[in-house]
């Protein structure tokens, strides 16, 4: 059973018809860039939804008024290197004034756990909401260091973007961080013995940059 509160599934006619277009195997490397980049603007809608608001008082050309703005420090985008990046563009094209950060992890082979080999993000993540992103949730373990390393950058507001989760990944996260609600386009059926979703999309990083 799924979490309302913890993870929230973007059930968009368009996000939805634009992810089976992703799905599909022949989709070639441009459009599922581009795809990608149009999906990750209604799920930054979504994630935003409750961001910081205040007034301003502004004059439009009939009267003066007090004015919805964003309050708070600029929020800080976080891409889980390098299928993250994937996500980046058109997120900033909807939050132009966001920050930048990147998190690099790689798994070693011996003891199959994530390490940092690159990590640079603002200042002041005590006080931004932090979206890390990276386009598949998938056993969660990159996820989980990934949001290990933000909690001690200092974030204390952080939400995880993704487009596919698979139901391990959420477990995972959901225990090792409760706190962190996770937004994404799909639940699927489960992890293959390779760790890759079913039914999935194949591997996100080489379909966005044409690498394999
Ligand atoms: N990473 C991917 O790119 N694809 C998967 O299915 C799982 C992890």
């Amino acid at each position: 059973m799924t979490d309302p509160d913890h993870l929230t599934i973007v059930n968009h006619p368009l996000v939805q018809h634009k992810l089976t277009l992703m799905r599909e195997k022949d989709t070639p490397t441009a459009v599922f860039r581009q795809l990608l980049r149009e999906i990750s603007q209604f799920l930054a809608y979504e994630i935003t939804r409750n961001l910081e608001m205040g007034t301003k008082r502004i004059e439009t050309p009939m009267e003066e008024m007090d004015a919805p703005t964003l309050a708070g420090r600029k929020l800080a985008l976080i891409s889980i290197l390098r299928a993250g990046n994937g996500l980046l563009d058109g997120m900033l094209e909807l939050i132009p004034s966001a920050r930048v950060g990147f998190v690099g992890l790689y798994r070693d082979e011996e003891t199959l756990k994530p390490v940092q080999y690159y990590f640079k993000v603002p200042e002041f993540m005590d006080e931004r909401m932090v979206i890390a992103v990276d386009p598949m949730l998938a056993t969660g373990n990159s996820s989980v260091a990934a949001i290990d390393l933000l909690k001690q950058a200092g974030a204390t507001n952080i939400r995880f973007l993704c487009l596919l989760a698979a139901p391990e990944g959420v477990a995972r996260m959901k225990e090792a961080h409760p706190d962190v609600p996770i937004v994404t386009a799909a639940l699927d059926s489960h992890l293959n013995e390779n760790g890759y979703i079913v039914p999935g999309l194949g591997d996100a990083g080489d379909r966005m940059f044409g690498t394999k």
